[in-house]
């Protein structure tokens, strides 16, 4: 037996590889004492057999194997030249520790070899693990997953991930039963549909108490979760891209990164583990130290309809606003009067801008506001000049259904990631852009992962030359958001929803695994374009202050107060960017089922802001306690009502916050709660707290 440990001081995982047959996790939880005997953690692992069963259980490997009589889903699914299946048996190899751990394994016989890599992050809590196939001659790959972990058995639901174009991050919640939940997203791109992410839970956790497990899968291409339950009871989570997506044979095949952790104060304390490994590991910032800037973006007020002194105008109300840098969206470029032709064609409409961007921009930047410019790069309208020269470059059939009336550039040609790099690259030297939205607005008519590593190839080439450039990641919405794509982007564009209602539960949810930082939340218009609501815009300005704050509506339609309160509320986002940049985003367990609240915990917990948002009227009438997490039972805060001026007349009582600050300790907080006036659905209460 050889035992191997993993240790933050959250979590132990521990592995084991008996008689030389691939490792298995023995142990993965609370961190076990340093002096645990693993010898007999291992032995305690071993389940009974009954009548009926095998004369052994089968391992749940890192890797399950077919040909070990594995009852259950196997980790690789793997054919040779000729299309035979191979039914490999790996054998323990050989291990490196150089700060990761690396167990290799091989099979000889087949000339296959199995390596897992894990490493700790003992700051984030974060377990980054990944599988390589290597093979001593070409062989077809069908499936691979990441690291194969088990899932605990004290679980009675899984909560994964789906959504649609302006309502991304619903939450599944899942009985476990015998069987498989399987998620295969064949899109082609991370999609709205399946977002890679799965918080296992243990019976009675909550946002804020109980043990977790949580799963993300790094990757853009689609990805495909096995989530199984093996009639002895044993749970196995296998992770990997979407099945049959590499179209070539090869001697080497990847998973992509699968980051994993477990959290003994509840879905919050995954969630907080992914919202800083993000941050603070995956995105790259161009300036970590530079403040986060207000956005203006002109799509929801001009669409296609690019006329410059309209823009000029704009800009100016913006910068007024508070906007310190102005997005100009679709429509700049070929002959793009609508959403029919031009993708590819990325020469600025001398129609619109008869001396190119340059006016524009020097107008924005005399505002002092910078600016940043859409693209679509993956995509060709067949309306357009570069689709009529090289019909070849579109991926898929020539009769594929279309999606926008648009096809995908086939990003494994060499030739069209030069022509994209030369394309965006040109317009980066000669103008003053600091900021790329980079959309891609249709699925692939397959899905390919050669499509996907065309794309990162191209966008780490221009990251390398310009890499003061910050690019956000956008999909009509929430479409391409994971890890992989945070690695070479500063930003999500969340979702085309900028319904106030909307985006308050999409952005909750979301922050299981993303943070504030990384979360574009724009102020829309007065009425939704998405939805058709009217929302007041103290809920529009303070649902998009919660993120990455911006503007999305035309400006020209704000009357005085809308601008008033606009104006305060951004300035409040800026008095305090500095920390809520890398605050932890807690989930509150909120008793009233209308409340959707959180708090954002500075870094060194000495000051908090909850956002406590009322999506419809409450089933009670007056609002129930809020409860709070996270803070010192022994410490004392000073809590503040700091939107006490919404209060509605029909709030006829006498609730402390209305009138007062309070000063209460943290276990009050977090056991009993803050009692916040009444209010009308649609409103958003702020109340800010520090400790003293
Ligand atoms: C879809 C995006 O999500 C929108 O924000 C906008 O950029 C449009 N595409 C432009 O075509």
């Amino acid at each position: 037996m050889k035992i191997f440990r993993l240790d933050d001081d959250r979590q132990t995982l521990v592995l084991a590889v008996e008689n030389d047959r691939l490792p298995y996790v023995v142990y993965w939880g609370a961190s076990l004492p340093l002096e645990e005997d693993l010898e007999a953690v291992c032995a305690a692992h071993a389940i009974d057999v009954t009548g009926g069963m095998l004369d052994a259980n089968p391992d749940v490997s890192l890797c399950p194997e077919a040909a070990r009589t594995f009852p259950g889903q196997p980790g690789l699914i793997v054919r040779d030249m000729d299309g035979t299946q191979i039914l490999p048996t790996f054998r323990f190899q050989d291990v490196r520790e150089d700060g990761a751990l690396s167990l290799i394994c091989t099979d000889e016989k087949n000339g296959l070899t199995l390596t897992f890599d894990f490493t700790v992050d003992a700051q984030t809590h974060i377990i980054i693990c990944q599988t390589t196939l290597d093979a001593t001659r070409p062989v077809h790959l069908d499936w691979l997953a990441a690291p194969v972990l088990p899932a605990p058995q004290n679980s009675d639901e899984m909560i994964d991930v789906s959504g649609r174009w302006c309502g991304e991050f619903q939450l599944n919640r899942t009985p476990w039963s015998a069987g498989i939940r399987l998620r295969e997203n064949r899109t082609g791109r991370t999609g709205h549909e399946h977002f890679p992410g799965l918080l296992v839970p243990a019976v009675g956790a909550t946002n804020t108490q109980g043990e977790c497990y949580a799963f993300h899968y790094g990757w853009s291409g689609g990805h495909k979760m096995i989530a199984e339950e093996l009639q002895d009871g044993r749970r196995q989570v296998q992770w990997g891209n979407a099945a049959h997506t590499e179209m070539q044979a090869g001697t080497q095949f990847k998973t992509a990164p699968l980051y994993v952790t477990y959290s003994d104060t509840g879905l919050n304390g995954c969630a907080v583990s992914f919202q800083r490994h993000v941050r603070d590991r995956i995105v790259i910032w161009p300036k970590r130290d530079a403040p986060r800037p207000v956005h203006y973006n002109c799509w929801e007020a001009v669409y296609f309809d690019h006329q410059l002194p309209v823009l000029e105008d704009i800009a100016r109300r913006a910068a007024a606003l508070g906007a310190e840098r102005f997005v100009l969206d679709d429509g700049w470029f070929g002959q793009r009067d609508d959403d029919t032709r031009s993708l590819a064609d990325w020469t600025v409409d001398p129609r619109k801008y008869p001396d190119g961007l340059s006016p524009l921009i020097h107008h924005v930047h005399s505002l002092g506001m910078t600016f940043g410019l859409w693209f679509e790069p993956e995509m060709i309208n067949e309306n357009s000049d570069i689709f009529r020269a090289n019909p070849h470059w579109a991926l898929g059939a020539q009769d594929q259904t279309m999606g926008r009336q648009q096809k995908a550039l086939n990003m494994a040609l060499p030739e069209v990631r030069e022509y994209l790099y030369e394309s965006i690259a040109a317009i980066l030297r000669n103008t003053e852009i600091d900021y790329l939205k980079w959309d891609h607005n249709r699925v692939l008519p397959f899905a390919d992962a050669e499509q996907t590593r065309g794309t990162y190839a191209l966008l780490d080439r221009l990251r390398a030359d310009f890499p003061l450039v910050e690019i956000e990641s956008c999909a009509s919405g929430g479409g391409r958001i994971d890890f992989g794509i945070l690695s070479r982007t500063q930003r999500v564009w969340l979702s085309d929803s900028n319904d106030a209602s909307e985006r308050l539960r999409i952005q909750h949810n979301a922050a299981l695994f993303l943070p504030a930082a990384v979360t574009g939340s724009h102020v829309g218009p007065r009425v939704c374009h998405t939805s058709g609501r009217t929302h007041d815009i103290t809920f529009r300005a303070w649902v998009a202050a919660q993120r990455h704050m911006g503007f999305e509506m035309d400006p020209r339609e704000l009357d005085a107060r809308e601008t008033q309160v606009l104006m305060e509320v951004t300035q409040w986002w800026k008095d305090n960017r500095a920390w809520t940049y890398d605050a932890d985003i807690l989930r509150l367990d909120s008793s009233d089922a209308a409340v959707i609240a959180e708090q954002q915990m500075a870094r060194d917990g000495d000051r908090f802001v909850v956002f406590a948002g009322k999506t419809a009227t409450s089933a009670q009438i007056s609002p129930r306690p809020l409860q709070l997490a996270a803070l010192d039972p022994c410490a004392t805060y000073r809590i503040t009502l700091k939107n006490r001026d919404e209060v509605p007349a029909l709030s006829r009582g006498t609730p402390a916050l209305k009138y007062d600050n309070l000063t209460l300790s943290g276990t009050y907080l977090m056991h009993h709660g803050i009692t916040l006036p009444w209010s009308f659905p649609e409103r958003m209460w702020v109340v800010e707290g520090i400790r003293i």
